[in-house]
């Protein structure tokens, strides 16, 4: 019966899980918001995102058997995460999900709960967190 795999069966397994972290972070590189706050060396990076939306998606706990519990917010405390980071970071997710073929309801699925995740991630008020003015005296 369809509806008893998970997420991660749905989308084709691995190989798309793949695809989805390889389309992703060129984005986020090439986006003015993101990029400043991303290491130049992104391959640890999409290792570890690889890992995670495997376990988030219901695959294997990849990410949880090498780094422990996620704790993705407290992670991400270090990080100015803006509500228009968080919607950066959504829009290069909608195009990578267009680039990896996830389309359907699991594709609505998955959305919903990035879209919550991202929002949840969200740390700095918008006037504090992009670096794009210099501090008035
Ligand atoms: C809301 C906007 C988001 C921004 C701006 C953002 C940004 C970042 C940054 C800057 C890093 C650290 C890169 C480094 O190691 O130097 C990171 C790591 C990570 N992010 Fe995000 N992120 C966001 C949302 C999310 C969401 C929604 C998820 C999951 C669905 C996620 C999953 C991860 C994972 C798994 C890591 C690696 C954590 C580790 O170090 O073990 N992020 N993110």
């Amino acid at each position: 019966m369809e509806s008893s795999l998970s997420p991660y069966e749905q989308i084709g397994g691995a190989p798309t899980v793949r695809k989805l972290v390889e389309a992703f972070y060129p984005r986020v590189q090439r986006h003015p918001l993101l990029k400043p706050i991303f290491p130049e060396d992104i391959r640890p990076v999409m290792e570890k995102q690889y890992k995670f939306l495997t376990q988030f998606l219901g695959g294997p706990p990849l990410y949880s058997r090498e780094y422990g519990h996620p704790m993705l917010r407290a992670r991400h405390l270090p990080f100015p995460i803006t509500p228009s980071r968080a919607n950066a970071w959504l829009a290069c997710m909608h195009e990578a999900l267009n680039d990896a073929g996830i389309t359907g309801e699991i594709r609505e699925h998955i959305w919903a709960r990035l879209v919550m995740a991202a929002h949840h991630m969200v740390n700095t008020p918008e006037d504090e967190g992009n670096g794009e003015k210099e501090p008035e005296n």
